[in-house]
């Protein structure tokens, strides 16, 4: 038992810093925030910083008692400008390992470079297939019969760093875009939180365009 005079430890305390940057319905920054409630990923969102005022993202932050900012990109005349605001917030509070979730912005090389081969990214398609916007309907335009998602870490070019993980999902007959998007969200919400436990592991190494992700005892021995 605790006598008063025990310091509290915070379990969170020293854990891998989060800054997530969310755009919208912040599904993805949910799926991060409940694999850290319990227990399967250790990390603590330090931060949340939305380019949209109106995002239901920062009210899910706000639930989680998470620090949630909306940064406005009017007030800001370049996009480095933007980002080099984004990037005091992200240091003020320590963030390690930023995460794009659901991030409808590009990002330039203000904040690419500070956070080299700490940005990750999560896409609606399996990379290089349909990168930009509107993925989904991309993939159901082009009529692949299989589609997915790809966590990726970020560099210069829109959607194309070295990719850390990917899933794939069926793409049937008469899917509309709103079936395909949720088939594949619920691979992200899947795999995004395993990955971001991978790296506060310190399990994924970057060498060029591959990641290479080691491997845990347990894996190894269960082959
Ligand atoms: C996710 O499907 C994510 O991959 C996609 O937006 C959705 C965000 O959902 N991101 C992109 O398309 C970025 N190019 P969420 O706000 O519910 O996490």
């Amino acid at each position: 038992m605790c006598s008063e005079e025990e310091p509290v430890l915070n379990p969170a305390e020293g854990a891998l810093r989060l800054g997530v940057l969310v755009s919208g319905r912040g599904s993805n920054l949910e799926a991060i925030l409940d694999a850290i409630k319990q227990g399967k990923l250790s990390a603590r969102v330090a931060v949340v910083i939305s380019n949209k005022k109106d995002a239901p993202a920062l009210e899910r932050a706000a639930r989680y008692q998470v620090p949630a900012l909306f940064l406005d990109p009017t007030h800001y005349s370049r996009r480095e400008e933007y980002d080099a605001a984004v990037l005091q917030q992200l240091k003020e509070f320590g963030v390690e390992l930023v995460v794009l979730a659901g991030y409808m912005r590009l990002v330039t090389p203000t904040l690419i470079q500070p956070y080299h081969d700490r940005i990750i990214n999560t896409h609606p398609s399996l990379l290089p297939a349909f990168p930009g916007m509107h993925a989904q309907r991309q993939a159901l335009s082009y009529g692949v019969r299989v589609s997915g998602c790809t966590i990726h870490f970020v560099d210069e070019e829109m959607d194309h760093g070295p990719i850390i993980a990917q899933a794939s999902v069926p793409v049937f007959e008469g899917d509309t875009i709103e079936q395909l998007s949720e088939r594949i969200l619920a691979e992200e919400h899947r795999l995004l939180p395993q990955v971001l436990q991978l790296y506060a592991e310190g399990k994924l190494t970057v060498d060029g365009r591959k990641v290479h992700i080691q491997e845990s005892a347990s894996t190894r021995s269960a082959r």
